[in-house]
């Protein structure tokens, strides 16, 4: 596996990756090369504590060809305030090269997105290498759904792992909870909050997405940028693919017509399932009017932003 990009993201997700024993070889690539071989040490250092043994090594693009998996997580320092969308021109001069490289490599295995505006570049990512669709994806919201259901449990002090719902649409300011498919503890978690409107006092659906929603910023101007909550986000992706799960997760992936979205070709995240050979099948959300409305609007941002970076 090959992760390009090792900056407190890249080197986030390489943790991750080499804590959960998640393969044989993980391969660093930077633009500086001795940050890889800098981390790589760094992280070699701790196998005589963790569970499995995994190589970790700087690599080059050459170490690409034959990767069933390569994580991008390149992209410029987030600056204070600055929304994601407003990265995309200095993002897409240090990315664009690199999925060149990625490309001519002749890799054809999974690649795995994480730079911002991710929705956008996962699309841009599968204009420029020509992989398949099922082969290019996106962190998306993944992390935002594991953002909503870690805010339920923190409401409600209860598993946020019995939450069953996704965050959909741009992994940023459009996202949104479909709160008619979303449940919790045997019913839809909108009946569990009516059912409980006592013990939750003050609390809404509306200000649960908008939480959700604004959690990565408010991470960012805490400590100036995120990387755990992404790089188990990540780490938990590659492990469905890598170990063949089948498990559904909310990633940005090419939209093709489903839920009646066929203006453009565009990366959104929906519930897919995932297993070693990529995208597999959607989930079909049986959404109301107005969510379908929502998902429709967020698909046209993201696609404005598609458009400023065709060619
Ligand atoms: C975040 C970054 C990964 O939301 O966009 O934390």
């Amino acid at each position: 596996m090959v992760v390009v990009g090792t900056g407190s993201v890249g080197a986030a997700v390489a943790d991750a990756i080499v804590l959960q024993g998640l393969c044989d070889e993980l391969v660093l690539i930077n633009h500086h090369p001795d940050k890889a071989t800098g981390l790589a040490m760094d992280l070699m250092d701790g196998t005589e504590f963790i569970g499995r043994f995994v190589s970790v090594r700087r690599g080059d693009w050459s170490d690409c060809r034959d990767a069933d998996v390569v994580i991008v997580t390149a992209g410029p320092k987030p600056k204070p305030g600055e929304t994601r969308f407003q990265e995309l021109g200095a993002a897409i001069d240090i990315v664009d090269p690199i999925l060149a490289e990625i490309r001519d490599s002749g890799f054809d295995g999974i690649l795995i997105m994480v730079s911002n505006p991710v929705d956008v570049l996962s699309w841009f990512a599968w204009k420029r290498t020509g992989l398949p669709r099922a082969q290019v994806i996106g962190s998306g919201a993944a992390l935002d759904t594991a953002r909503l259901k870690a805010i339920i449990g923190e409401i409600t002090r209860l598993d946020p792992r019995m939450v069953s719902g996704y965050v959909i649409g741009e992994h940023g300011e459009s996202q949104f909870v479909p709160w008619s498919t979303v449940s919790f503890i045997g019913k839809s978690f909108t009946q569990y909050l009516e059912d409980n409107r006592d013990r939750y006092e003050g609390v809404t659906l509306e200000g649960i997405e908008e939480r959700t929603r604004e959690r990565g910023m408010t991470i960012k101007r805490l400590r100036g940028g995120t990387s755990q909550g992404i790089a188990a986000t990540v780490a938990g992706i590659t492990r469905t693919i890598l170990w063949n799960e089948r498990r559904v997760l909310p990633v940005s992936t090419l939209i093709d017509g489903e839920y009646e979205y066929d203006e453009h070709d565009v990366f959104l995240s929906l519930p897919v399932a995932l297993d070693a050979s990529g995208v597999g099948d959607f989930v079909d959300l049986h959404l109301t009017d107005e969510e379908l409305a929502r998902f429709h609007a967020s698909a046209r941002v993201v696609r404005e932003h598609c458009a400023m970076i065709a060619d």
